[in-house]
């Protein structure tokens, strides 16, 4: 199911020194959609799912950050497995209701909700949105009593808990602008709780994305549960706790793991506490079932000698894939067609062709000769790729395709130039 350097991973293995994905060789995926392209395995995510399902308490809901990966074919599948929906701005929204997610196994976390955002996940009767400060708290109930509907409200708390990830994905510390102090979550609670148009239901944290430790997670669960059993005694009883997403991928190849191994064991280490209290467990996970479902495949276009280094210029860039060069995120690429003898003989910068240095899906990595024409899979692409590319540079956004086996669907077009026109 996963292998290391000369297998591939996960679904995505050579076959006769062909990588495929399932059973479909990239290079016939190549040749059919063109490059660059996002193929993604619907076994890989649908497995990913499967795990945090398996290993959650029964009345667990796992709420599928959809800022990770917002195709409407992938949040389809992840609804119709059985998942709930984290969402973060009107548009997430918009696309969870669109996929079929229950409105009642939809959250809406985000520290600057607005007031046509916070009107329609009312209308929409999601299961609770998520306060992330007192003023925002003060907008949601004016509108609930002007609607005189009883909202749905949980509070982000902030634990201050420091974790080990890159400094723009960490959330969890006193000095980030996400969730409100634990003497606030408790006194915003307590209001809500008096307000005739409030409810309280919830307490949220969420420490950071791609963290590999458990620990800090089992750290937040606890400190939720403390939070909680407070706030009993004092007469509020919260139905549950929602201790984020964020665990991890294994984007380098020594480090490459079985994924669902790792969900199993996440998800029973942040369960236990909470369910040895009695309350409900929510998680909201996004790359840890998205990132190693997907790549993307590029082609080589130049390959140029300059100074000390050799550059591989290929058809995929920072636009579609934004990572490396905004995190200096590490990120694999295989070969889709190799020789039978690995000889990694050069070193390339792999960089694409908008007009900036930071235009780079990888530096200084050893390959075979490169040609023009040669394929390759940028690995653990399918969380925050897409979901984070633009149209920068006149580049048109790529498309994206769905193995499952045999199968390939087609699942965005690629954008046509009359895309740059839109809305103008
Ligand atoms: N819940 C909340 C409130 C979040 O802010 C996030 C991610 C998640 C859940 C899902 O976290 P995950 O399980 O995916 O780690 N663009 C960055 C990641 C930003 C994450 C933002 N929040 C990257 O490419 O690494």
């Amino acid at each position: 199911m996963f292998g290391n350097e000369g297998m591939g991973y996960g679904r995505f293995l050579y076959h006769t020194n062909h990588l495929h994905c399932e059973n479909i060789p990239l290079t016939h995926l190549a040749q059919r959609f063109g490059t660059p392209l996002y193929v993604y395995s619907r076994a890989a995510i649908l497995e990913n799912a499967q795990a945090y399902r398996a290993h959650a308490p029964h009345a667990a809901r796992v709420c599928f950050a959809v800022k990770a990966n917002g195709n409407p074919t992938i949040l389809r599948l992840l609804a119709d497995a059985g998942l709930g929906a984290d969402v973060t701005s009107g548009g997430e929204l918009f696309l969870a209701l669109k996929a079929g997610f229950a409105p009642e196994t939809i959250i809406y976390s985000g520290v600057g909700k607005l007031h046509h955002e916070i009107e329609a996940a009312l209308a929409a009767q999601i299961r609770a949105l998520h306060v992330e400060s007192a003023m925002e708290l003060e907008l949601i109930a004016a509108i609930a009593s002007q609607r005189q509907q009883v909202a749905s409200i949980g509070v982000r708390v902030n634990p201050d808990i420091h974790v080990e990830t890159h400094p723009a994905i960490s959330t969890g510390a006193a000095q980030h602008k996400f969730g409100v102090a634990p003497e606030t979550a408790v006194t915003l609670l307590h209001q809500a709780a008096q307000h005739p148009w409030l409810k309280p239901v919830g307490l949220a944290a969420h420490l950071g994305s791609q963290i590999h430790e458990i620990a800090p997670f089992t750290a937040a669960a606890n400190f939720l549960v403390a939070l909680a059993d407070e706030l009993a005694s004092g007469g509020i009883r919260l139905d549950y706790l929602d201790v984020g997403g964020g665990l991890g991928v294994a984007y380098e190849r020594e480090k490459w793991e079985v994924k669902s191994e790792k969900i199993g064991e996440w998800v029973t280490a942040v369960a236990a506490p909470i369910q040895a209290a009695g309350y409900q467990l929510v998680i909201e996970p996004g790359r840890s079932i998205v990132a190693e479902a997907g790549v993307l495949l590029t082609q080589v276009v130049y390959t140029k000698p300059q100074g000390k280094k050799m550059f591989a210029i290929v058809d995929a860039a920072m636009n579609d894939l934004i990572r490396p060069t905004l995190y200096n995120a590490h990120h694999e690429i295989l070969e889709v067609r190799r020789t039978s003898k690995v000889d990694r003989t050069c070193t390339y910068d792999i960089v694409g062709p908008i007009c900036e240095t930071g235009d780079f899906l990888a530096r200084e990595r050893p390959f075979p000769p490169l040609a023009p024409g040669d394929l390759l899979a940028v690995c653990h692409a399918g969380a925050y790729g897409f979901a984070m590319s633009s149209n920068y540079n006149g580049r048109l956004r790529p498309a994206e395709v769905l193995v499952d086996g045999e199968n390939v669907h087609l699942i965005r077009q690629r954008q046509t130039y009359e895309h740059l026109l839109d809305g103008t």
